[in-house]
């Protein structure tokens, strides 16, 4: 059986790389699959090149992973996969509504089944959303992230804050 990770990935985490490497024991292969769709460009902080780039370099070390896009509905990517179910990862109760709303649709309209991984409780606070703003204010992201998502926080806001000072002259 085969497993397709999906997500947004802006940037991939230590509880995503937790989930990613747990199902990588699990299955025969697993894809993570950076999902893109048009109306939530632009929301991003990194481009959908970035998080690939990003992806493929914090996986290089897991032989059974590999690194995918994909701009439409969720099933219709995995009909496109031979024995492939979804993997979710649940950090707390507070994502369990979400969570089971999307697999019950997904199972709905796609007959696709979605497994859950409890991620590590020690990532249970850890989310794109708040390392990203962490990293903004120059915190310590260290042990929240791969060094590759660490490394492009880093750069993307040495970028914004260099382009923001010459701006200011
Ligand atoms: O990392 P995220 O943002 O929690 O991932 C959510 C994601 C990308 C898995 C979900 O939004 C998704 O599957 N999007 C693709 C479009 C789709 O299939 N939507 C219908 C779900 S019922």
């Amino acid at each position: 059986m085969n497993a397709v990770f999906p997500g947004s990935f802006d940037p991939v985490t230590s509880g995503h790389m937790d989930v990613l490497t747990r199902a990588s024991h699990m299955f025969e292969q697993v894809t993570v699959t950076v999902m893109h769709n048009a109306r939530k460009q632009g929301h991003h902080l990194f481009s959908l090149d970035e998080r690939l780039d990003i992806l493929r370099e914090a996986t290089a070390a897991l032989p059974n992973v590999r690194v995918d896009s994909f701009g439409g509905l969720l099933v219709d990517y995995v009909a496109q996969q031979e024995r492939s179910v979804i993997v979710r990862g649940l950090r707390a109760v507070s994502d369990y509504e979400y969570e089971l709303q999307i697999a019950h649709l997904n199972r709905q309209i796609g007959e696709v089944e979605t497994v859950f991984i409890m991620a590590a409780t020690q990532w249970s606070f850890v989310s794109s959303s708040m390392v990203k703003e962490i990293a903004s204010y120059g915190g310590q992201i260290h042990e929240m992230v791969p060094p590759a998502s660490e490394a492009a926080l880093r750069r993307k806001f040495a970028e914004m804050y260099a382009t923001k000072a010459g701006e200011a002259g």
